[in-house]
C-alpha cells in the first residue's frame, strides 16, 4: 500500500500541473478563467484564437497523464500504474494550485489511456476525432470517447482496464454537467467558436 500511496502522490502532482493556465499566461493570452467557458483545457484555450497554444495544452495535458502511468508502471508495476492514472486525472480536475477548481480531464484521460494500452488509447482518440469532426462539439466528442471506452475494452479484450474505464466515464460525464445542459439547450458553442 505504501507503493500505491506513492503512485497516487506522483500521479496527482503531475496531473495537477495546469498547463493551459500556464501556457495562456506565458503566451500573453490572458486569464483562461475569464475566457469562454472558463475551463482550463485545450478546447477553451482555442477560444483565444491561438491554435498553437491550444495544441500545446492538449499535448501537455495528455503527456502528464501518460508520464504518470509510465513512471508508476516502471517503478511499481501495473496496479500502481492504474492508481497513478486515476490520481493524475483527479489532479487535473482538482488541482490544489487552483483551489481545487480544475478541468474536465479529457486530454489527460486520452494520454492516460494511450499509456495504459495504446490500442484503447488509439480507439478513444479515434472516437473523439470522429465525433469532433462529425458534430463539431468538443464536449460531445469527449462524452462519446469516454462513454465508449469501456466498450472498446471489452471488444479489444482489455478487461483489466474495464473498472477504471467505467470510473473515468462517470467522472467525465460528471465534469461535463454544464456542457450537457448547454448541449440539450442548443447553446453549446462549436469547436473554435466563442
Ligand atoms: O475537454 C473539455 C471539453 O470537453 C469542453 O470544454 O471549455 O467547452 O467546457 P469547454
Amino acid at each position: 500500500t505504501e507503493v500505491f500511496m506513492l503512485a497516487a502522490i506522483v500521479g496527482y502532482l503531475l496531473g495537477s500541473i495546469p498547463s493551459g493556465v500556464l501556457l495562456a499566461r506565458v503566451m500573453g493570452l490572458g486569464n483562461l478563467r475569464e475566457i469562454g467557458s472558463g475551463n482550463i483545457g485545450a478546447t477553451n484555450v482555442l477560444r483565444t484564437g491561438n491554435k498553437k497554444a491550444a495544441a500545446l495544452t492538449l499535448l501537455f495535458d495528455a503527456a502528464k497523464g501518460a508520464i504518470a502511468v509510465l513512471i508508476a508502471r516502471e517503478l511499481w508495476g501495473e496496479s500502481a500504474a492504474q492508481i497513478a492514472a486515476l490520481a493524475a486525472f483527479l489532479g487535473h480536475c482538482f488541482p490544489v494550485w487552483l483551489g481545487f477548481k480544475g478541468g474536465k480531464g479529457v486530454a489527460t484521460f486520452l494520454g492516460i489511456m494511450l499509456a495504459l494500452s495504446w490500442q484503447i488509447g488509439l480507439a478513444a482518440c479515434a472516437t473523439w476525432l470522429f465525433f469532433a469532426f462529425a458534430l463539431r462539439y468538443s464536449s460531445l466528442a469527449a462524452l462519446m470517447a469516454a462513454g465508449l471506452s469501456p466498450l472498446w475494452m471489452v471488444v479489444l479484450q482489455k478487461g483489466e482496464l474495464f473498472f477504471l474505464g467505467m470510473i473515468f466515464a462517470i467522472l467525465i460525464y460528471w465534469r461535463h454537467w454544464e456542457n450537457i445542459h448547454r448541449l440539450r439547450a442548443g447553446t453549446e458553442p462549436k469547436i473554435g467558436k466563442k
